[in-house]
């Protein structure tokens, strides 16, 4: 069942004179549970689909539908809570508030919501502890490194158990060995939650573990690569390599 789809989406900036069309026309479905990468070069409109996938902004024509409820029509207000009880972000910048400790921030959305979180400290710590981050959970952001703030930023996307994660460039400042963690984490949350995880990368070697590779080129899906839980790593790698290289043409 498709927990996320998009028909004919467009987006269009407006800059003075000039307008940027950073989507022309993206129709795109993905089911629960299911972990999809989306590649492609810079300024083909990735972050933006993204953007728009999360109800960040709204499309300059076209519906999303997620969990059922067609957030391209809804206000701000109810976008909001559509949002807040159904999708985790994790993005290039991951916005951790400097104040608070790791452990804090991860608990930020259910504090916001309103959630008794004697609930969730169980998940708390097995999420902790799956990142590796047990002993760094009272730093505050100032005192992890930039790949610890990446885990903590996930961690927070994490703890809600989202129908929908949404990540942009997860692995972005992560030694290749955290970063195979992420992806292996990632993997394992889709299929243990059943939960749709859209994922934005330039790393093929990150896009390998996903089960499906959408590629954007100029603002529109220009190719799509499925996987079977059989496929060997090395295979996959080639597969998205060979289909970068035929579109960089
Ligand atoms: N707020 C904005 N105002 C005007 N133009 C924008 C805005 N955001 C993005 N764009 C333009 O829209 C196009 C798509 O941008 P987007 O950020 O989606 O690309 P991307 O695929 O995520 O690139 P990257 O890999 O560099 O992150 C680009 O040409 C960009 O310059
Ligand atoms: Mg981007």
């Amino acid at each position: 069942m498709a927990v996320l789809y998009t028909q004919d989406l467009h987006k269009q900036y407006v800059l003075g004179q000039h307008i940027v069309k950073a989507l022309k026309g993206v129709s795109l479905s993905v089911s629960q549970g299911e972990f999809v990468g989306i590649m492609g070069p810079s300024g083909s409109g990735k972050s933006t689909l993204l953007h728009l996938l999360g109800g960040l902004d709204q499309p300059t024509s076209g519906d999303i539908h997620l969990a059922d409820r067609n957030i391209s029509t809804l206000s701000d207000h109810q976008a909001t809570l559509v949002r807040r009880r159904n999708v985790g972000f994790v993005f290039q910048f991951f916005n951790l508030l400097p104040t608070l400790s790791a452990e804090e921030n991860i608990l930020l959305p259910l504090i916001i919501d309103g959630k008794n979180l004697k609930n969730y400290q169980e998940a708390l710590n097995d999420i902790l502890k799956k990142l590796g981050m047990e002993n760094r959970r009272h730093h505050k952001p100032d005192q992890l490194s930039g790949g610890e703030q990446q885990r903590v930023a996930l961690a927070r996307a994490l703890i809600t158990q989202p129908a929908v994660l949404l990540a942009d460039e997860p692995t972005g400042n992560l030694d290749s060995r955290s970063g195979t963690d992420m992806m292996l984490l990632l993997q394992r949350s889709a299929r243990q939650f059943n939960q749709a995880i859209i994922m934005v990368t330039h790393d093929p070697k990150a896009a390998a573990y996903t089960d499906r590779v959408v590629f954007l080129k100029d603002g529109l899906i220009a190719d799509e690569i499925s996987f079977s839980a059989d496929d060997k790593q090395p295979d996959r790698l080639h597969g998205i390599m060979a289909t970068q290289e035929r579109l960089e043409r």
